[in-house]
Formats: structure tokens, C-alpha cells, sequence
């Protein structure tokens, strides 16, 4: 059993670890600073609730917790807001990132598993990514989480600082069992955006873009489901305990769907037509991001096990679950 600090423990990604980390025997401790996490998530070990570019109240709680390793999901994560708000995303992410990782150092805990995105390899003319391909990320997001890939890279070699990086793709669904989900205010994401309007939350969604270099014309993004993505942590973690060296994994499932067809299986799923009508592009998006990468399941003995339509439902049950039984139109 050890004592893990999870970063942005109170958003989506985080409370589902925390829930996988409780059930895998460890004791989840949320740092958040409530920004976009929801108190009610924090659920599975003790909250503390503070920012990380607080560095008093950071080394406060690592004096008080002694953690063994840091999960460090907080951070700013929309690619819309991040073209509108690039400050935002520097500041938040990278200097909370770098407190963090000086926090850590100075309490000598030299574990970490950083959450990074797939959103730093940018356009790549249709070739899936594996984590050697070229770095251009369209978008402050990206851009931030590949800054943060660079400082753990020189805190390795200045202070033996060890990390497990993974890259991922586009995570959805939720807890199967619908205690915790994806809920932010507001939603961007396609998953959850379809839901609503399949509940009638929204009048209908927008498809951003329907004149890339595509079938259908969407734009084409490979889902991976949130607890695949946990399960994928605690073999992260189980690698850093082993005393393994640094390492980058792309967490994705390698099959890609369009925009189109998560539509197509939102309707399959729910039996409802999803109101939807045609809009322009979103600046900042890559037309196409799907992980060819087999380093996860080779290296870490990791692959994901769940399909697109198992995260819809997930996700729908949860979505239920929220906004109580809202009647399909
Ligand atoms: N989309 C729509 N309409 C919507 C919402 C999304 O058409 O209302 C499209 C987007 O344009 C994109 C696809 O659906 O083509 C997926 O969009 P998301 O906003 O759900 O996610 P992103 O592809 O922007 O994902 C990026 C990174 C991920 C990261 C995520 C976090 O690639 O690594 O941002 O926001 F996790």
C-alpha cells in the first residue's frame, strides 16, 4: 500500500484513478484546486485542496502525506480556449507543472507519471503516431504538455528525477458502475457533447469542420476509454516502483473514427437521432490523430480493452445517472 498524490484528482481522469487506485490497495490523495474539478469526485482518500503554483502549500502536503509518487493530471485541457487563451495554459500548466516538480524534489520524491497528450505531435499528413514522430503541436494545449515533457527531461538528468510520460489520445466513457464521469462546465468534448444533445441539453451540436482530407470529411480521432487509460497508471507506477529509467508511451487503441461515426454510434447506442448540423472548423485541431504505437503493449503489457461503443454507453449510463432519466426526444 503507498501513499499516491494525484493531481486534478477531482476532474475526470483523476477521479477515475483515484477510484482504481483504492481499489488496487493505495491510498489516492486529490491535490486540487477545485478550478474545473468537482468536490463530489473526490471520493476514494483524503482532499487537499490547493493550487499547484502554491509552493508553501505544496511542500506543506508533502511533509504532511510523504508520498511515494505523483500522478500529476491537473491542467488546463481544451484546445478551443487554449487558441483563445494561451496565458492561460503557459501559466497554469507549465508553472504548476514546474512547483510541482520542485515540491517533489524537495520532499525527495522522484517519481512521476505525467498525463501528456497526442495533441504535441500536431498534423502528420495521415501516419499514425508512434512516440518517435515529429513534434508540431497546432495549439498552446499541446504546446504546454510538450514544454513539461522538456523539464522533466532536464530534471532527469540534474536531479534523477524518474517519469513515466504518456501521450494520450482522446479519452472517453466513464466508470462502468456510473459512480464518477466526465462532467465539465462547460462541455467541449465530442462524447459528452453528442449526449447532451441527444438528451435534449443542448438544442443540437456543432460538427467542427466537414472539408478535411477524410471520408466523411470530420475529422478523425482515435478514443480511448478513461479506465483503460487508469489501468494503464498503475502500470505506469508499477514501472517507476520496479526502479525502471524515464520512459514515453503513447495510450491509445490504434483504430481511428471520424466525427461522423461517433455520431453514427452514439445513434446506435442510444437509439436517438443526434441533432446535429454542420459548422466550421475549430482553429487548433489536427485532422487526424490516431496512435499506431505498440510501445505500451509491448513494454508496459498494456492494451486497451475497451471499443468506442463501450464508451458511449459508459458514458450514456453516467450522463443518466447525472441528469436523472432526461427522456430522449
Ligand atoms: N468536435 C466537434 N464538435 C464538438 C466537439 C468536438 O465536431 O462539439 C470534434 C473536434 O473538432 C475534434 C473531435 O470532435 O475533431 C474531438 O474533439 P474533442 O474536443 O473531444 O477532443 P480533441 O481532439 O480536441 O482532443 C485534444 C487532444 C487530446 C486531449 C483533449 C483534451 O488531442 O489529447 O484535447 O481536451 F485529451
Amino acid at each position: 500500500m503507498s501513499v499516491i498524490f494525484v493531481t486534478g484528482g477531482a476532474g475526470y481522469i483523476g477521479a477515475h484513478m483515484c477510484k482504481l487506485l483504492a481499489q488496487a490497495g493505495h491510498i489516492p490523495v486529490t491535490l486540487d484546486n477545485l478550478s474545473t474539478g468537482r468536490a463530489a469526485a473526490v471520493r476514494f482518500g483524503p482532499f487537499e485542496q490547493l493550487d499547484l503554483t502554491d509552493a508553501g502549500a505544496l511542500s506543506d502536503a508533502f511533509a504532511r502525506h510523504k508520498p511515494e509518487a505523483v500522478l500529476h493530471f491537473a491542467a488546463f485541457s481544451q484546445v478551443g480556449e487554449a487558441m483563445a487563451e494561451p496565458g492561460k495554459y503557459w501559466r497554469n500548466n507549465v508553472l504548476g507543472a514546474l512547483t510541482l516538480i520542485e515540491a517533489m524534489l524537495g520532499a525527495g520524491c522522484k517519481q512521476l507519471v505525467f498525463s501528456s497528450t497526442c495533441a504535441i505531435y500536431g498534423e502528420q499528413d495521415g501516419v499514425t503516431l508512434d512516440e518517435q514522430s515529429a513534434q508540431a503541436p497546432l495549439n498552446a494545449y499541446g504546446a504546454s504538455k510538450r514544454a513539461i515533457e522538456d523539464m522533466l527531461r532536464d530534471f532527469a538528468a540534474s536531479h534523477g528525477l524518474r517519469s513515466v510520460v504518456f501521450r494520450y489520445f482522446n479519452v472517453a466513457g466513464a466508470d462502468p458502475e456510473a459512480e464518477i464521469g466526465e462532467a465539465h462546465d462547460p462541455e467541449t468534448h465530442l462524447v459528452p457533447v453528442v449526449l447532451q444533445a441527444v438528451a435534449g441539453l443542448r438544442p443540437e451540436m456543432q460538427i467542427h469542420g466537414t472539408d478535411y482530407d477524410t471520408p466523411d470529411g470530420t475529422c478523425i480521432r482515435d478514443y480511448v476509454h478513461v479506465m483503460d487509460l487508469a489501468r494503464a497508471h498503475l502500470l505506469g507506477l508499477d514501472w517507476l516502483q520496479a526502479g525502471r529509467e524515464s520512459r514515453v508511451f503513447n495510450l491509445g487503441t490504434g483504430q481511428g473514427y471520424s466525427v461522423g461515426e461517433v455520431l453514427a454510434r452514439a445513434e446506435a447506442v442510444t437509439g436517438v437521432p443526434v441533432p446535429a448540423r454542420f459548422g466550421p472548423r475549430r482553429a487548433g485541431d489536427a485532422t487526424r490523430l490516431v496512435s499506431g504505437s505498440t510501445r505500451a503493449r509491448t513494454e508496459l503489457g498494456w492494451e486497451a480493452q475497451a471499443t468506442l461503443d463501450d464508451m458511449i454507453r459508459d458514458a450514456w449510463r453516467w450522463h443518466l445517472r447525472l441528469h436523472g432519466n432526461a427522456p430522449p426526444r
